[in-house]
This record gives structure tokens, sequence and C-alpha cells, in this order.
């Protein structure tokens, strides 16, 4: 079957119906650059190539918000050098990416554990914070030294240091409560959760917010995912019937 073109499928969007928040597991750069014969970094550069292409096409589509799995907590127990090179690699897209940033009005977000990460990271990350801090058209999330099981240490820990202090009983503990200690405080949470590279798992992202969260998941790489198989989520995530856990009437 021939692919559907770019502006076929974007005829098909329908734009009342767009998901307000979208999450990506950007998984499989080592296997694209693995089979081109390419050391894994290769795929990494070409998977922030793929991220660049999807944070555009959300901001064509007026899509609020967009999280990318970019380093998990559980990704340091990788061969030093890769670590290295993807810490690197961040540094260089934070700044290469600021010029996008600006010009599109895209504010950056962090979800994660800042202990740990090499000072450069921080400095880079802080500044590109800071800089794109009053742009409204799009929020960008990088989720980088990420756990969703940390995330929820940390918010229950600062809801413990609340009760401690006696600003806050167990009775009041409530999922609002929760949400607003979490990396994501004030954003909706993903209605699409996108993983590509033929792995069927959530591997520790988002696990609060995804609660409700429609799963896409599909075998093409990371740095092959293309805005034409962004658009095909989202016709798929307009045909999904959502019912967060209602009975249809
Ligand atoms: C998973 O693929 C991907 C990662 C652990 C890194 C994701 C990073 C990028 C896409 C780089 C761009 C992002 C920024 C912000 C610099 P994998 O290496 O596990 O692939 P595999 O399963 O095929 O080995």
């Amino acid at each position: 079957m021939k692919p559907e073109r770019y502006d076929d499928l974007l005829a098909q969007l329908d734009p009342t119906r767009l998901p307000r928040h979208i999450a990506v597991i950007m998984d499989g750069n080592g296997r694209w650059a693995t089979r081109r014969h390419l050391p894994r970094s290769a795929g990494h550069k070409a998977g922030a190539e793929a991220l660049r292409r999807a944070t555009e096409l959300c901001r064509e589509l007026h899509i609020g918000c967009l999280s990318v799995y970019a380093f998990s907590t559980e990704n340091w127990s990788r061969p030093a050098e890769e670590v290295g090179f993807l810490m690197r690699l961040l540094v260089e897209y934070l700044h290469s990416e600021r010029s996008l940033l600006r010009q599109q009005q895209i504010r950056l977000g962090f979800l994660g554990r800042r202990d740990g990460l090499p000072a450069e990271v921080l400095r880079a990350l802080d500044e590109t914070l800071a800089e794109t801090a009053s742009y409204q058209e799009m929020q960008l999330n990088l989720a980088v030294n990420y756990g969703g099981r940390d995330e929820l240490r940390r918010a229950v820990q600062a809801l413990v240091a609340e009760a401690a202090a006696g600003r806050l009983t167990a009775a009041e503990v409530d999922e609002a409560k929760i949400s607003a200690q979490l990396d994501t405080a004030g954003l909706p949470d993903p209605d699409l959760l996108i993983r590509p590279s033929g792995e069927l798992r959530i591997s520790n992202f988002l696990l609060w917010q995804g609660a409700y969260s429609e799963l896409y998941f599909c075998d093409k790489l990371w740095p092959d995912f293309g805005k034409r198989d962004l658009l095909a989520a989202i016709l798929e995530y307009q045909k999904r019937d959502r019912r967060f856990g209602a009975v249809k009437r």
C-alpha cells in the first residue's frame, strides 16, 4: 500500500480534536545506527533531528505541549562513552535549538532530577529555560535523568516535608496536591503517548500523568519517525473513543 501523502493526512485532521499534550518515548536510535553499520551515537544524532521535526509539526498544529524522553534514570547504566555522548549532544542541542525556540516562541520545560547531571548540561538547561520562560505558543519538555517512579518519590518526599512542617494533614492529600508536586505541575496530562520502534512498554515515563493517555505504538525507529508518522499517530488518536472510565451514553 502506498503511504499517504503529508497533505492528504493533514487534510484529514479534525482541528477541534487535537491532543493538548503529546508525549514521546524516542526509542530505536541504537538499532537505526546498527542497521546502517554506524556507531550508536549517529543514531542519537539522527534522533535529535527527528525531535526537531516533531517539535516543528506540533507547533504548526498548535499543540500546546510536547514531552520527550531523552534520558532516563536507568540510562546511566549504559557504557560511559554513550552516556558522555548523550550529555554532549544534549548541550549541543540546547545551544543549536535556541533560535528555533525563540523564532517559534516555544518555552522549554525540564522533567527529571537535576542532581547527577553534569554541570555543563545544567548550565545549558538553565540558560535555555530562562531565555524561553516567557514564550507562550508551546511548551517542549525534555525529560532528562527522568523516571516516573523517581518523580513520584520526590513528590511524596515534598508532601511529607509539608506535613512535617505542620502545613498539610494526611486527609488533605488529594490527587491535585500530588499532581502539583510533579515536574509537569500546571500542564494537562498527555492525551497521546507515542512509542516507536516496536517495543510495547511505558518504561517508567509519566506514570501518573499517563493514566488515561491513549497509547500509540509503531514499528518505525525514532530517527525515521517523520511528520507524516506523527500525523498518522494523531489521526489514530482522533479515532479513539476516550471514556476516562465512564460508560458511553
Ligand atoms: C533510546 O534509543 C533513546 C535514548 C536513550 C536517547 C534519546 C535521545 C535522543 C533522541 C537524542 C536527542 C535528544 C536530545 C534532547 C539531545 P536506544 O538507544 O535505546 O535505541 P535501541 O533500543 O535501538 O538501542
